[in-house]
Protein backbone atom coordinates (compact mmCIF):
# COMPACT_ATOMS: atom_id res chain seq x y z
CA UNK A 1 0.00 0.00 0.00
CA UNK A 2 3.22 2.34 -0.39
CA UNK A 3 1.71 5.42 -1.91
CA UNK A 4 4.89 6.10 -3.14
CA UNK A 5 4.45 4.65 -6.13
CA UNK A 6 3.21 8.01 -6.97
CA UNK A 7 6.64 8.48 -8.16
CA UNK A 8 6.64 6.33 -10.94
CA UNK A 9 6.09 8.88 -13.60
CA UNK A 10 9.70 10.16 -12.48
CA UNK A 11 11.06 6.58 -14.35
CA UNK A 12 9.58 7.19 -17.71
CA UNK A 13 10.44 10.42 -18.15
CA UNK A 14 14.23 9.91 -17.13
CA UNK A 15 14.50 7.15 -19.87
CA UNK A 16 12.82 9.37 -22.78
CA UNK A 17 14.73 12.25 -21.80
CA UNK A 18 18.00 10.47 -22.03
CA UNK A 19 17.70 8.53 -25.53
CA UNK A 20 18.67 10.94 -27.83
CA UNK A 21 22.16 12.46 -27.32
CA UNK A 22 22.94 16.03 -26.69
CA UNK A 23 20.07 17.12 -29.01
CA UNK A 24 19.80 20.61 -28.19
CA UNK A 25 21.57 21.06 -25.04
CA UNK A 26 23.74 23.86 -24.88
CA UNK A 27 27.53 23.89 -23.74
CA UNK A 28 29.85 26.95 -23.74
CA UNK A 29 33.52 26.22 -23.17
CA UNK A 30 35.79 28.99 -21.78
CA UNK A 31 39.15 28.30 -22.25
CA UNK A 32 42.20 31.19 -23.37
CA UNK A 33 44.04 28.73 -25.04
CA UNK A 34 42.79 28.89 -28.43
CA UNK A 35 43.62 24.73 -29.56
CA UNK A 36 42.04 23.43 -26.71
CA UNK A 37 38.85 25.54 -27.06
CA UNK A 38 38.72 24.90 -30.94
CA UNK A 39 39.06 21.50 -29.93
CA UNK A 40 36.32 21.09 -27.66
CA UNK A 41 34.13 23.07 -30.07
CA UNK A 42 34.30 20.47 -32.51
CA UNK A 43 34.54 17.23 -30.56
CA UNK A 44 30.96 18.31 -28.20
CA UNK A 45 29.64 19.71 -31.93
CA UNK A 46 29.87 16.23 -33.09
CA UNK A 47 28.09 15.09 -30.03
CA UNK A 48 25.00 16.78 -31.41
CA UNK A 49 25.44 19.27 -28.54
CA UNK A 50 25.36 22.99 -29.58
CA UNK A 51 28.30 24.76 -28.61
CA UNK A 52 30.03 28.28 -28.08
CA UNK A 53 32.95 29.27 -26.69
CA UNK A 54 34.68 31.93 -24.59
CA UNK A 55 38.31 33.46 -24.64
CA UNK A 56 38.02 34.19 -20.64
CA UNK A 57 35.19 34.80 -17.91
CA UNK A 58 34.38 37.81 -18.73
CA UNK A 59 33.45 37.11 -22.50
CA UNK A 60 31.54 34.06 -20.81
CA UNK A 61 29.10 36.24 -18.35
CA UNK A 62 28.38 38.24 -21.28
CA UNK A 63 27.69 35.41 -23.33
CA UNK A 64 25.45 34.00 -20.38
CA UNK A 65 23.95 37.12 -19.92
CA UNK A 66 22.71 36.84 -23.94
CA UNK A 67 21.05 33.41 -23.59
CA UNK A 68 21.12 30.53 -20.83
CA UNK A 69 23.29 27.27 -21.40
CA UNK A 70 22.86 24.14 -19.89
CA UNK A 71 26.61 23.00 -19.21
CA UNK A 72 29.87 25.35 -18.82
CA UNK A 73 33.04 23.95 -19.34
CA UNK A 74 35.67 25.98 -17.99
CA UNK A 75 39.74 26.39 -17.21
CA UNK A 76 40.86 27.26 -13.98
CA UNK A 77 43.91 28.82 -14.85
CA UNK A 78 42.89 32.27 -16.75
CA UNK A 79 44.33 35.72 -17.21
CA UNK A 80 41.66 37.85 -15.45
CA UNK A 81 39.03 36.38 -13.88
CA UNK A 82 39.80 32.97 -13.26
CA UNK A 83 37.72 29.47 -13.48
CA UNK A 84 36.86 29.35 -9.74
CA UNK A 85 35.51 33.00 -9.59
CA UNK A 86 33.95 32.30 -12.84
CA UNK A 87 32.15 29.33 -11.06
CA UNK A 88 31.14 31.50 -8.01
CA UNK A 89 29.09 33.94 -10.56
CA UNK A 90 27.16 31.34 -12.28
CA UNK A 91 26.35 29.32 -8.95
CA UNK A 92 24.69 32.74 -7.62
CA UNK A 93 23.41 33.30 -10.72
CA UNK A 94 21.97 30.94 -13.17
CA UNK A 95 22.53 27.85 -10.64
CA UNK A 96 20.22 25.89 -13.10
CA UNK A 97 23.27 25.41 -15.23
CA UNK A 98 26.36 22.90 -14.49
CA UNK A 99 29.60 23.68 -14.24
CA UNK A 100 32.77 21.16 -15.31
CA UNK A 101 35.87 22.44 -14.73
CA UNK A 102 38.87 21.62 -17.09
CA UNK A 103 41.96 21.76 -14.87
CA UNK A 104 45.56 22.38 -16.50
CA UNK A 105 47.89 21.51 -13.61
CA UNK A 106 46.61 18.66 -11.82
CA UNK A 107 46.93 20.34 -8.32
CA UNK A 108 45.05 18.49 -5.86
CA UNK A 109 44.11 22.61 -4.00
CA UNK A 110 42.16 23.41 -7.19
CA UNK A 111 40.18 20.20 -8.03
CA UNK A 112 38.93 20.46 -4.30
CA UNK A 113 38.09 24.03 -4.19
CA UNK A 114 36.11 23.68 -7.96
CA UNK A 115 34.04 20.91 -6.09
CA UNK A 116 33.57 22.67 -3.05
CA UNK A 117 32.00 25.76 -4.59
CA UNK A 118 29.41 23.47 -6.49
CA UNK A 119 31.33 22.19 -9.46
CA UNK A 120 29.71 19.30 -10.72
CA UNK A 121 32.73 17.71 -11.34
CA UNK A 122 36.41 18.62 -12.85
CA UNK A 123 38.94 16.87 -15.62
CA UNK A 124 42.84 17.13 -15.53
CA UNK A 125 44.28 17.75 -18.88
CA UNK A 126 45.14 16.26 -20.95
CA UNK A 127 42.42 14.04 -20.55
CA UNK A 128 41.08 11.32 -22.44
CA UNK A 129 38.55 11.95 -25.50
CA UNK A 130 35.84 9.26 -24.01
CA UNK A 131 36.08 9.81 -20.48
CA UNK A 132 34.87 13.88 -21.11
CA UNK A 133 32.61 13.19 -23.27
CA UNK A 134 30.71 10.57 -20.42
CA UNK A 135 31.61 13.45 -17.85
CA UNK A 136 29.91 15.84 -19.70
CA UNK A 137 26.80 13.92 -20.03
CA UNK A 138 26.47 12.90 -16.47
CA UNK A 139 26.67 15.96 -15.78
CA UNK A 140 23.30 17.04 -18.13
CA UNK A 141 22.00 13.76 -16.84
CA UNK A 142 21.83 14.90 -13.56
CA UNK A 143 20.55 18.54 -14.65
CA UNK A 144 17.61 16.57 -16.18
CA UNK A 145 17.10 14.53 -12.97
CA UNK A 146 17.31 17.40 -10.35
CA UNK A 147 14.84 19.91 -12.84
CA UNK A 148 12.65 17.09 -13.17
CA UNK A 149 12.56 16.22 -9.62
CA UNK A 150 11.79 19.66 -8.66
CA UNK A 151 9.39 20.00 -11.48
CA UNK A 152 7.58 16.69 -9.80
CA UNK A 153 8.03 17.88 -6.60
CA UNK A 154 5.79 21.26 -7.47
CA UNK A 155 2.95 19.54 -9.22
CA UNK A 156 3.05 16.66 -6.02
CA UNK A 157 2.70 20.03 -3.74
CA UNK A 158 0.14 21.70 -5.48
CA UNK A 159 -2.01 18.54 -6.05
CA UNK A 160 -1.77 17.49 -2.38
CA UNK A 161 -1.93 20.88 -0.77
CA UNK A 162 -4.68 20.99 -3.38
CA UNK A 163 -7.17 22.16 -0.84
CA UNK A 164 -10.03 24.08 -2.11
CA UNK A 165 -11.83 26.74 -0.13
CA UNK A 166 -11.13 30.76 1.15
CA UNK A 167 -12.97 30.72 3.97
CA UNK A 168 -11.72 31.81 7.20
CA UNK A 169 -11.78 28.07 8.71
CA UNK A 170 -9.54 26.88 5.96
CA UNK A 171 -7.35 29.56 5.60
CA UNK A 172 -6.36 29.13 9.43
CA UNK A 173 -5.70 25.25 8.77
CA UNK A 174 -3.73 25.95 5.59
CA UNK A 175 -1.10 28.45 7.94
CA UNK A 176 -1.53 25.49 10.95
CA UNK A 177 -0.28 22.71 8.39
CA UNK A 178 2.42 24.86 7.00
CA UNK A 179 3.52 25.71 10.53
CA UNK A 180 3.15 22.44 11.98
CA UNK A 181 4.39 20.46 8.80
CA UNK A 182 7.64 21.66 9.28
CA UNK A 183 7.84 19.67 13.58
CA UNK A 184 8.33 16.35 13.35
CA UNK A 185 5.32 16.15 15.83
CA UNK A 186 2.55 13.63 15.87
CA UNK A 187 -0.88 15.14 14.51
CA UNK A 188 -3.90 14.22 15.37
CA UNK A 189 -6.74 15.54 12.58
CA UNK A 190 -10.23 15.23 13.83
CA UNK A 191 -13.34 15.63 11.58
CA UNK A 192 -16.68 14.05 10.32
CA UNK A 193 -16.28 11.92 7.02
CA UNK A 194 -15.73 13.73 3.89
CA UNK A 195 -13.79 16.99 5.71
CA UNK A 196 -10.59 16.04 3.92
CA UNK A 197 -8.89 14.43 6.73
CA UNK A 198 -6.71 12.43 4.04
CA UNK A 199 -5.95 15.34 2.06
CA UNK A 200 -4.87 17.18 5.61
CA UNK A 201 -2.45 14.07 5.95
CA UNK A 202 -0.70 14.36 2.82
CA UNK A 203 -0.66 17.67 2.96
CA UNK A 204 1.60 17.64 5.80
CA UNK A 205 3.80 15.18 4.58
CA UNK A 206 4.19 17.25 1.28
CA UNK A 207 5.39 20.47 2.95
CA UNK A 208 7.30 18.72 5.40
CA UNK A 209 11.00 17.83 5.22
CA UNK A 210 10.11 13.75 5.01
CA UNK A 211 8.45 15.12 1.55
CA UNK A 212 10.94 12.72 -0.51
CA UNK A 213 10.62 10.19 1.89
CA UNK A 214 7.50 7.59 1.66
CA UNK A 215 3.82 8.09 2.80
CA UNK A 216 2.39 5.33 3.46
CA UNK A 217 -1.76 5.09 4.62
CA UNK A 218 -3.30 2.52 6.64
CA UNK A 219 -7.21 2.24 7.50
CA UNK A 220 -7.24 1.08 11.39
CA UNK A 221 -10.80 -0.44 10.70
CA UNK A 222 -10.17 -2.18 7.08
CA UNK A 223 -7.33 -4.62 8.58
CA UNK A 224 -8.87 -7.49 10.49
CA UNK A 225 -7.83 -7.18 14.76
CA UNK A 226 -5.80 -10.97 13.89
CA UNK A 227 -3.36 -9.64 11.23
CA UNK A 228 -2.65 -5.43 12.17
CA UNK A 229 0.22 -6.26 14.34
CA UNK A 230 2.29 -7.76 11.38
CA UNK A 231 1.02 -5.68 9.15
CA UNK A 232 2.32 -2.30 11.06
CA UNK A 233 5.33 -4.15 12.35
CA UNK A 234 5.86 -7.19 9.79
CA UNK A 235 6.73 -10.38 10.92
CA UNK A 236 9.44 -13.01 11.13
CA UNK A 237 9.02 -16.32 8.78
CA UNK A 238 7.21 -19.01 10.82
CA UNK A 239 6.00 -16.16 12.70
CA UNK A 240 2.48 -17.69 12.35
CA UNK A 241 0.48 -20.14 10.30
CA UNK A 242 1.08 -18.71 6.66
CA UNK A 243 4.44 -16.59 7.39
CA UNK A 244 6.21 -18.28 4.64
CA UNK A 245 8.62 -15.80 4.56
CA UNK A 246 10.46 -12.49 6.48
CA UNK A 247 8.06 -9.53 6.08
CA UNK A 248 8.55 -5.50 6.75
CA UNK A 249 5.51 -3.89 7.99
CA UNK A 250 4.33 -0.71 7.39
CA UNK A 251 6.90 1.35 9.99
CA UNK A 252 9.89 -0.19 7.62
CA UNK A 253 7.84 1.26 4.71
CA UNK A 254 7.40 4.34 6.14
CA UNK A 255 10.73 4.87 7.01
CA UNK A 256 11.87 8.44 7.66
CA UNK A 257 8.76 9.22 5.67
CA UNK A 258 4.86 9.87 7.43
CA UNK A 259 2.62 7.02 8.42
CA UNK A 260 -0.76 7.94 8.64
CA UNK A 261 -2.87 5.58 10.31
CA UNK A 262 -6.37 6.36 9.45
CA UNK A 263 -9.60 5.77 11.77
CA UNK A 264 -7.05 5.55 14.50
CA UNK A 265 -10.31 4.78 16.92
CA UNK A 266 -10.65 1.26 15.67
CA UNK A 267 -7.03 0.42 16.42
CA UNK A 268 -7.72 -2.92 18.40
CA UNK A 269 -7.06 -1.96 22.52
CA UNK A 270 -4.11 -4.39 22.80
CA UNK A 271 -2.15 -2.28 19.43
CA UNK A 272 -2.94 0.71 21.21
CA UNK A 273 -0.17 -0.35 23.64
CA UNK A 274 2.41 -1.98 21.16
CA UNK A 275 2.11 1.67 19.38
CA UNK A 276 2.39 3.47 21.78
CA UNK A 277 5.42 1.77 22.96
CA UNK A 278 6.83 2.41 19.29
CA UNK A 279 6.13 6.37 20.06
CA UNK A 280 8.10 6.05 22.92
CA UNK A 281 11.20 4.06 22.33
CA UNK A 282 11.22 4.88 18.44
CA UNK A 283 11.83 1.13 17.95
CA UNK A 284 10.09 -1.89 17.64
CA UNK A 285 9.81 -5.79 16.65
CA UNK A 286 8.54 -7.54 13.77
CA UNK A 287 5.86 -10.44 15.12
CA UNK A 288 8.23 -13.28 15.78
CA UNK A 289 10.97 -11.21 16.06
CA UNK A 290 13.34 -10.71 18.51
CA UNK A 291 16.12 -7.74 17.02
CA UNK A 292 14.42 -4.57 17.82
CA UNK A 293 14.39 -1.92 14.82
CA UNK A 294 14.90 1.84 14.61
CA UNK A 295 11.69 3.99 13.77
CA UNK A 296 12.43 7.14 12.78
CA UNK A 297 8.43 7.67 11.22
CA UNK A 298 6.74 10.97 11.59
CA UNK A 299 2.77 9.05 12.82
CA UNK A 300 -0.34 11.46 11.84
CA UNK A 301 -3.66 9.89 12.93
CA UNK A 302 -7.05 11.01 11.93
CA UNK A 303 -10.43 9.79 13.65
CA UNK A 304 -14.06 10.66 12.17
CA UNK A 305 -15.40 9.85 15.39
CA UNK A 306 -15.26 11.37 18.83
CA UNK A 307 -12.26 10.09 20.74
CA UNK A 308 -13.06 11.87 23.83
CA UNK A 309 -16.47 9.67 24.15
CA UNK A 310 -13.87 6.45 23.48
CA UNK A 311 -11.40 8.14 26.19
CA UNK A 312 -14.90 7.97 28.48
CA UNK A 313 -16.02 4.52 27.28
CA UNK A 314 -12.57 3.02 28.03
CA UNK A 315 -12.08 1.67 24.12
CA UNK A 316 -9.07 4.40 23.43
CA UNK A 317 -6.20 4.38 25.87
CA UNK A 318 -5.81 7.48 27.23
CA UNK A 319 -1.53 7.51 27.18
CA UNK A 320 -1.44 6.69 23.74
CA UNK A 321 -4.18 9.87 22.72
CA UNK A 322 -1.62 12.36 24.73
CA UNK A 323 1.03 10.83 22.39
CA UNK A 324 -0.99 11.27 19.06
CA UNK A 325 -2.40 14.53 20.15
CA UNK A 326 0.61 17.00 20.36
CA UNK A 327 -0.76 18.43 17.81
CA UNK A 328 -4.64 18.73 16.67
CA UNK A 329 -6.02 19.27 13.17
CA UNK A 330 -9.90 20.08 13.38
CA UNK A 331 -11.47 19.58 9.83
CA UNK A 332 -14.54 22.16 9.82
CA UNK A 333 -17.54 20.31 8.21
CA UNK A 334 -18.94 22.15 5.38
CA UNK A 335 -22.06 23.53 6.75
CA UNK A 336 -19.95 25.78 8.89
CA UNK A 337 -17.84 27.27 5.42
CA UNK A 338 -20.66 27.48 2.98
CA UNK A 339 -18.85 30.59 1.12
CA UNK A 340 -16.90 27.90 0.00
CA UNK A 341 -19.33 25.97 -1.69
CA UNK A 342 -19.36 27.74 -4.91
CA UNK A 343 -15.95 27.44 -5.38
CA UNK A 344 -15.95 23.43 -4.56
CA UNK A 345 -18.58 22.97 -7.01
CA UNK A 346 -16.61 24.74 -9.67
CA UNK A 347 -13.57 22.49 -8.57
CA UNK A 348 -15.98 19.71 -9.08
CA UNK A 349 -16.87 20.49 -12.48
CA UNK A 350 -13.88 20.90 -13.86
CA UNK A 351 -12.79 17.72 -12.54
CA UNK A 352 -15.86 15.86 -14.13
CA UNK A 353 -16.23 18.08 -17.25
CA UNK A 354 -12.62 18.39 -18.02
CA UNK A 355 -13.40 22.14 -18.53
CA UNK A 356 -13.39 25.01 -16.99
CA UNK A 357 -16.87 27.02 -16.05
CA UNK A 358 -17.63 29.72 -17.59
CA UNK A 359 -20.14 31.13 -15.15
CA UNK A 360 -21.99 29.98 -12.33
CA UNK A 361 -22.09 26.19 -12.64
CA UNK A 362 -25.85 25.71 -10.86
CA UNK A 363 -28.67 27.31 -11.76
CA UNK A 364 -30.69 29.64 -8.92
CA UNK A 365 -32.99 27.95 -7.84
CA UNK A 366 -30.44 24.73 -7.26
CA UNK A 367 -27.93 26.48 -5.86
CA UNK A 368 -30.67 27.78 -3.16
CA UNK A 369 -31.43 24.47 -2.26
CA UNK A 370 -27.49 23.48 -1.91
CA UNK A 371 -26.58 25.82 0.30
CA UNK A 372 -29.33 25.49 3.22
CA UNK A 373 -28.40 21.73 2.67
CA UNK A 374 -26.00 20.61 5.74
CA UNK A 375 -24.00 18.10 4.25
CA UNK A 376 -23.32 15.22 6.57
CA UNK A 377 -20.92 13.91 4.04
CA UNK A 378 -19.30 16.89 3.52
CA UNK A 379 -16.69 17.95 0.67
CA UNK A 380 -17.06 13.74 -0.34
CA UNK A 381 -20.74 14.29 -1.02
CA UNK A 382 -20.34 17.48 -2.47
CA UNK A 383 -18.32 16.10 -4.96
CA UNK A 384 -20.50 13.57 -5.41
CA UNK A 385 -23.17 15.43 -5.99
CA UNK A 386 -21.52 17.41 -8.55
CA UNK A 387 -20.31 14.38 -10.34
CA UNK A 388 -23.90 13.11 -10.42
CA UNK A 389 -25.94 16.27 -11.73
CA UNK A 390 -22.86 16.75 -14.59
CA UNK A 391 -24.12 13.34 -16.05
CA UNK A 392 -27.90 13.67 -16.00
CA UNK A 393 -27.97 17.65 -16.43
CA UNK A 394 -24.85 18.63 -18.57
CA UNK A 395 -23.36 21.72 -18.39
CA UNK A 396 -26.03 23.44 -15.90
CA UNK A 397 -26.82 21.71 -12.39
CA UNK A 398 -30.38 22.05 -12.66
CA UNK A 399 -32.90 21.62 -9.10
CA UNK A 400 -34.42 18.98 -11.34
CA UNK A 401 -30.66 16.84 -10.89
CA UNK A 402 -29.67 17.05 -7.45
CA UNK A 403 -30.64 13.65 -5.37
CA UNK A 404 -33.65 13.35 -3.85
CA UNK A 405 -31.95 13.82 -0.18
CA UNK A 406 -31.35 16.98 -0.95
CA UNK A 407 -34.88 18.06 -2.33
CA UNK A 408 -36.67 16.35 0.46
CA UNK A 409 -34.52 18.64 3.27
CA UNK A 410 -36.67 20.81 5.11
CA UNK A 411 -34.60 23.85 4.54
CA UNK A 412 -34.58 26.70 6.42
CA UNK A 413 -38.26 27.57 8.75
CA UNK A 414 -40.76 29.75 6.83
CA UNK A 415 -40.35 32.61 8.68
CA UNK A 416 -43.27 34.47 8.97
CA UNK A 417 -44.22 37.90 10.28
CA UNK A 418 -44.31 37.65 14.62
CA UNK A 419 -46.74 39.37 16.55
CA UNK A 420 -45.65 40.91 19.31
CA UNK A 421 -48.07 40.93 22.52
CA UNK A 422 -49.64 44.23 22.98
CA UNK A 423 -47.61 45.11 26.47
CA UNK A 424 -44.67 44.35 24.89
CA UNK A 425 -41.86 41.66 25.70
CA UNK A 426 -39.01 39.94 26.99
CA UNK A 427 -37.18 39.54 24.10
CA UNK A 428 -33.92 37.83 25.70
CA UNK A 429 -36.00 35.73 28.11
CA UNK A 430 -37.75 34.42 25.54
CA UNK A 431 -35.30 33.76 23.31
CA UNK A 432 -33.15 32.10 26.23
CA UNK A 433 -36.06 30.30 27.37
CA UNK A 434 -36.50 28.37 23.55
CA UNK A 435 -32.98 28.07 23.61
CA UNK A 436 -33.21 25.73 26.70
CA UNK A 437 -36.05 23.94 25.44
CA UNK A 438 -33.87 22.82 21.97
CA UNK A 439 -30.96 22.28 23.63
CA UNK A 440 -32.98 19.94 26.63
CA UNK A 441 -34.93 18.64 23.16
CA UNK A 442 -32.05 17.27 21.24
CA UNK A 443 -30.55 16.34 24.43
CA UNK A 444 -33.34 13.74 24.61
CA UNK A 445 -33.50 13.27 21.58
CA UNK A 446 -29.40 12.07 20.96
CA UNK A 447 -30.06 10.15 24.34
CA UNK A 448 -27.20 12.58 26.39
CA UNK A 449 -24.48 12.25 23.56
CA UNK A 450 -23.45 15.94 23.78
CA UNK A 451 -21.43 15.61 20.48
CA UNK A 452 -24.61 14.24 18.66
CA UNK A 453 -27.02 16.75 19.75
CA UNK A 454 -24.84 19.40 18.81
CA UNK A 455 -24.63 17.97 15.60
CA UNK A 456 -28.75 17.53 15.19
CA UNK A 457 -28.73 21.45 15.98
CA UNK A 458 -25.78 22.51 13.91
CA UNK A 459 -24.12 23.79 16.19
CA UNK A 460 -20.31 23.04 17.05
CA UNK A 461 -19.20 21.13 19.93
CA UNK A 462 -17.73 24.02 21.21
CA UNK A 463 -21.07 26.65 21.08
CA UNK A 464 -23.04 23.91 21.89
CA UNK A 465 -20.84 23.26 25.36
CA UNK A 466 -21.09 26.92 25.51
CA UNK A 467 -24.91 27.28 25.58
CA UNK A 468 -25.12 24.55 28.11
CA UNK A 469 -23.01 25.95 30.67
CA UNK A 470 -24.92 29.31 30.28
CA UNK A 471 -28.32 27.76 31.24
CA UNK A 472 -26.44 25.30 33.74
CA UNK A 473 -27.63 22.64 32.21
CA UNK A 474 -23.57 20.76 31.89
CA UNK A 475 -24.52 18.48 34.66
N1 LIG B 1 -11.07 21.39 0.88
C1 LIG B 1 -11.12 20.49 -0.11
N2 LIG B 1 -10.85 20.86 -1.38
C2 LIG B 1 -10.91 19.96 -2.39
N3 LIG B 1 -11.23 18.69 -2.24
C3 LIG B 1 -11.52 18.26 -1.01
C4 LIG B 1 -11.47 19.13 0.12
N4 LIG B 1 -11.78 18.42 1.22
C5 LIG B 1 -12.02 17.17 0.79
N5 LIG B 1 -11.86 17.06 -0.54
C6 LIG B 1 -12.09 15.86 -1.35
O1 LIG B 1 -13.17 15.16 -0.77
C7 LIG B 1 -12.93 13.77 -0.72
C8 LIG B 1 -12.92 13.30 0.72
O2 LIG B 1 -11.76 13.79 1.38
P1 LIG B 1 -10.91 12.89 2.38
O3 LIG B 1 -10.85 11.48 1.91
O4 LIG B 1 -9.63 13.57 2.65
O5 LIG B 1 -11.87 12.98 3.63
P2 LIG B 1 -11.79 12.27 5.05
O6 LIG B 1 -11.97 13.33 6.04
O7 LIG B 1 -10.55 11.45 5.12
O8 LIG B 1 -13.09 11.36 5.03
P3 LIG B 1 -13.38 9.97 5.84
O9 LIG B 1 -13.45 10.31 7.29
O10 LIG B 1 -14.69 9.53 5.28
O11 LIG B 1 -12.26 9.05 5.50
C9 LIG B 1 -11.62 13.56 -1.42
O12 LIG B 1 -11.89 13.25 -2.77
C10 LIG B 1 -10.93 14.89 -1.30
O13 LIG B 1 -10.04 15.09 -2.36
MG1 LIG C 1 -10.34 9.34 5.14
Amino acid sequence: MNKNALFSPFTLHTSHFFGGGGMGRRILIVDDETSMREFLVILLGREGYAVESAADAETALERLGERSFDLILSDVKMPGLDGIALLERVKRSWPDTAVLMLTAYTTAEDAVEAMKRGAYDYIAKPFKVEELKILVRNALEKLDLKKENVRLRQELRRRFSGFIGKSRSMTELYLLIEKVAASGSSVLIVGESGTGKELAARALHEQSPRRDKPFVAVNCSAIPETLMESELFGHKKGAFTGAIADQPGLFEQAERGTLFLDEIGDLPFLLQAKLLRVLQEKEFRRVGGSEAIKADVRIVAASNRDLQVQLREGTFREDLFYRLNVIMLRMPPLRERVEDIPLLMEHFFRKYTGKAASGPVATPEALKVIISYPFPGNVRELENMVERCTVLSGPMLSRASLPPEMLSFPGPVDLHPLEIPREGMNLEAYLDAMEQRYLSSALEQCHGVKTRAAEFLGLSFRSFRYRLAKFGMDD
